[in-house]
């Protein structure tokens, strides 16, 4: 006993622990990131006689590669080994799910920008001019380079998928009204600040360490194993942090890694593979490009009876994670709606472009503007406020509950958010200011429009919702907590160590938060579907339970005590009538040699998904959300600007407030940029025209809104998830749909009132004038 004279309920005993759950505490490494201290794999020391990897790229999208002559590249300075599709020792394959990606072209290119070969070098300036100066010969190859080239040639990854309810065709014949259209979405590069990176290190008996910016060590470590052609046991994989991966780590990390392996492993020399950002911004996937056509039918309160979606996704040249996101988008061809008759047919579409892969919301994005396109849609048609049709088709109670999927919608909070930010931001009164403002203003008009997010929770792929962790507890009460997860920015690890605070109730600052590493926790999931903390917290919690119940067991041992006279709290441990601090009780016990350590599992409960029938209940929860915002365009120039944005986003009891309301910040301004200003730009070659800052904008701090109102919506998770919260990473990206329909109503303005302008996304200047263009033209002929 510290001191057995104080009584143990005086205040400041009891005084709460920093750093416990819900405590909105400043993210783990904020104050690295500012002050230049957090290590990302660039920083670290470089090990002696460091080799630095450069790609070779294919010039054509498609192409037989006839001849290669690497002489004057081996020959060239600086050069150490030169490595082409037949110096892989294992298997020339990086495909997570399908094995139709080779790592480097072997005997034909794919895309253009595909690495041919890699140079190995002293230097990276001397490995890119070595590069240089191989002379390959190609046969040019017809390449498909779009969605409608790829619809047209039938070129999918796997048959067209569909899922759906009702009697669709029926349902579109007999409403009052009907309406069809399109819309087409591009893709969004992820502009990580950080750019893909790996180091591997040779080791004794051929093993490698692999330092990598990657979401997902656990596949990289396999795959790199399968590269070199040796076990899992061979390669261990370490990610301390990402300067920011949202989905770009998940799956294309593992090219760099296995390159940088192979030259490693080839040359009994580390090598680093970083690539610079328009080789970044080339090399890798994106966001998938999309087309959604619809055909719609309502009654005259705008409330949908039947509706069919075609949504056409462009893949690139390999499946990557593109059947699972491609799922994502049907999932979320619904949204917040309740469709009655649906059918959603989905088309992935083989393209020779690069792979596109997993981005913030994994398809859901371009799954929830479809069908908040045909809300405006509708809204116009009928000449009613968008609000309106959006209330009418809301998901209800019993008979208005069940998704295109079968899954019924029992946590369904969305009509309390959105009455709750229509009253809150008296939207009434901002319609009527912006049609006054319209009303007065010739070359400036205003747009406004609230929409809400419905997204689900877990990785459609069931076995995927598992994690592990490893906590230790050392002899003098400090924690070293490890589980599964990778930081990417996002606070998983503060979250993480928040929980394991909580359960011990010690100061936060006495968990130690350490580098992801496969040697401590297997066989992981990537950090990915938003479930980092639903996932890894639980399994971290586990694991402090394991340990309390052992503290717990050996004090009611040698105290004689019954356990529930036995209490952690305030980095103290109550004991009847007395108390003892945690780091004494945990030093007593390592004494008695109790284990200190222990792994804790979490698996996610009550999901199942059949891919067949596409039904099932593939989500464990929806997260909740809406957003109202104001724009204004200039008619003359198109440009445009975001004015206000209110949002109230449902993150269940959030572990961390202030860390959730950066997700939501961040996730709703990232959604904004791929609307407004992101456009991916190819030429008639398949060549990525915008590959760097200067072509390609995303948003900065000027482009966030000047009013900027992000409230948590008070709500427990009716799911039994880490203390009640909710997942925060994706969910809001989709908040930003509302700027794009806000968009929308602003061009709409200059119209009768009942036109659909054919604002395409992104929103960017030129596309707002097109669309202001055509609205106008229609006008003066007449035919609104
Ligand atoms: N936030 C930051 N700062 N950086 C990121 O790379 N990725 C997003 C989101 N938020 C990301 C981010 C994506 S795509 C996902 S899936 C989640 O974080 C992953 O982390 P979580 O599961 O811990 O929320
Ligand atoms: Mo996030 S797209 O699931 O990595």
């Amino acid at each position: 006993m510290s001191d057995q004279s104080m009584a143990p309920d005086t205040a400041s005993l009891c005084d709460p622990i920093h750093g416990g759950v819900a405590q909105p505490i400043t993210h783990d490494s904020a104050h690295k990131h500012v002050a230049g201290a957090a290590f990302y794999v660039d920083d670290l020391p470089e090990p002696q006689d460091m080799l630095h990897l450069y790609a070779a790229q294919s010039p054509h999208a498609h192409a037989r590669i006839t001849s290669m002559n690497l002489d004057a590249v081996r020959q060239a300075s600086g050069v150490v080994a030169v490595i082409t599709a037949a110096d892989i020792p294992g298997h020339n394959q990086i495909g997570a799910v399908f094995k139709d990606e080779p790592l480097l072209a072997d005997g034909e290119v794919f895309y253009n920008g595909h690495p041919v070969f890699v140079v190995a070098a002293k230097s990276i300036e001397q490995a890119r001019a070595a590069a240089a100066l191989a002379k390959i010969d190609y046969e040019v190859l017809p390449a498909i380079l779009g969605i409608k080239d790829a619809h047209e040639a039938q070129s999918y990854l796997e048959p067209p998928q569909s899922m759906g309810r009702g009697d669709v065709k029926t349902a579109l014949n007999r409403a009052p009204h009907r309406l069809s259209g399109h819309l087409s979405v591009n893709g969004q590069d992820h502009f990580y600040l950080e750019g893909q990176v790996s180091l591997a290190i040779p080791g004794e008996d051929g093993d490698v360490h692999v330092y990598s910016s990657t979401q997902h060590p656990s596949e990289l470590q396999h795959l790199v194993a399968e590269v070199l052609g040796v076990a899992s046991h061979s390669v261990t994989v370490e990610v301390r942090r990402m300067g920011g991966g949202f989905g770009g780590k998940e799956s294309q990390a593992a090219i760099f890694a296995a390159l940088a392996a192979v030259a490693a492993k080839r040359t009994g020399r580390a090598a680093k593979f970083r690539l610079d950002r328009d080789d970044d911004m080339i090399i890798t996937g994106k966001r998938h490009e999309a087309e959604i056509a619809y055909d719609v039918s309502f009654d005259t309160d705008g409330r949908i009876d039947g509706i069919r979606f075609e949504q056409f996704i462009k893949c690139g040249y390999a499946a990557d994670l593109s059947l699972a996101v491609s799922d994502r988008a049907m999932f979320h061809a619904d949204n917040a709606y309740y469709l009655p008759n649906v059918e959603i047919k989905s088309f992935r579409c083989r393209t020779n472009t690069v792979s596109n892969t997993a981005f913030r919301g994994f398809g859901g994005p371009q799954g929830v503007i479809g069908i908040e396109r045909v809300m405006d849609a509708i809204a116009l048609h009928l000449g009613l406020d968008a609000l309106q049709v959006r209330k009418a088709n809301l998901y209800g109670g019993p008979g208005r509950d069940v998704t295109p999927y079968h899954q019924q919608v029992t946590d369904n909070v969305i009509p309390e958010i959105i009455g709750a930010l229509e009253k809150e931001t008296d939207y009434a009164k901002r319609r009527a200011a912006v049609k006054a403002f319209n009303a007065a203003h010739r070359w400036q008009k205003k747009g406004l429009a609230l929409t809400p997010v419905k997204f689900g929770i877990s990785f459609t792929t069931k076995h995927l919702n598992q994690a592990g962790a490893l906590v230790h507890v050392y002899s003098d009460g400090s924690v070293h907590l490890n589980h599964g997860g990778t930081e990417m920015g996002q606070g998983l690890m503060v979250k993480v160590a928040q929980v394991v605070a909580e359960e011990f109730q010690i100061d936060v600052d006495r968990v130690k938060v350490t580098a992801t590493h496969t040697g401590k926790v297997p066989n992981t999931s990537a950090t990915a579907a938003s479930s980092g903390s639903d996932l890894n917290g639980m399994a971290a919690q586990a694991a402090a339970r394991t340990i309390k119940e052992r503290l717990v067991d050996f004090i009611a041992e040698s105290r004689g005590l019954p356990k529930d006279q036995i209490r952690f709290q305030s980095n103290k441990v109550f004991i009847g009538n007395d108390f003892v601090t945690f780091d004494d009780l945990v030093h007593e016990a390592y004494l008695a040699r109790i284990s200190l350590s222990s792994t804790g599992f979490y698996k996610t409960p009550d999901i199942h998904y059949d891919r067949d029938s596409h039904t099932g209940r593939p989500f464990y929860y929806f997260a909740y959300g809406a957003a109202l915002s104001e724009v204004v365009i200039d008619v003359l120039t198109g440009e445009s600007r975001v004015l206000a944005v209110d949002i109230l986003h449902d993150v269940g009891r959030s572990l961390n407030p202030a860390v959730d309301l950066g997700q939501i910040e961040g996730g709703f301004i990232q959604g904004m940029g791929w609307l407004t200003t992101e456009e991916l730009v190819s030429d008639a070659e398949g060549r990525l025209r915008t590959h760097a800052p200067s072509t390609y904008k995303i948003p900065v701090a000027s482009d966030r809104p000047d009013a900027f109102n992000i409230t948590l919506f008070s709500n427990t998770n009716r799911e039994a998830t880490i203390h009640r919260s909710k997942a925060v990473g994706e969910p809001p990206f989709m908040l930003a749909v509302s700027v794009h329909s806000a968009l929308l109503d602003a061009v709409a303005s200059l119209g009768d009132g009942t036109q659909l302008p054919p604002l395409d996304a992104p929103a960017t200047p030129e596309a707002i004038l097109r669309a202001v263009e055509a609205v106008t033209a229609q006008n003066e002929r007449g035919d609104g």
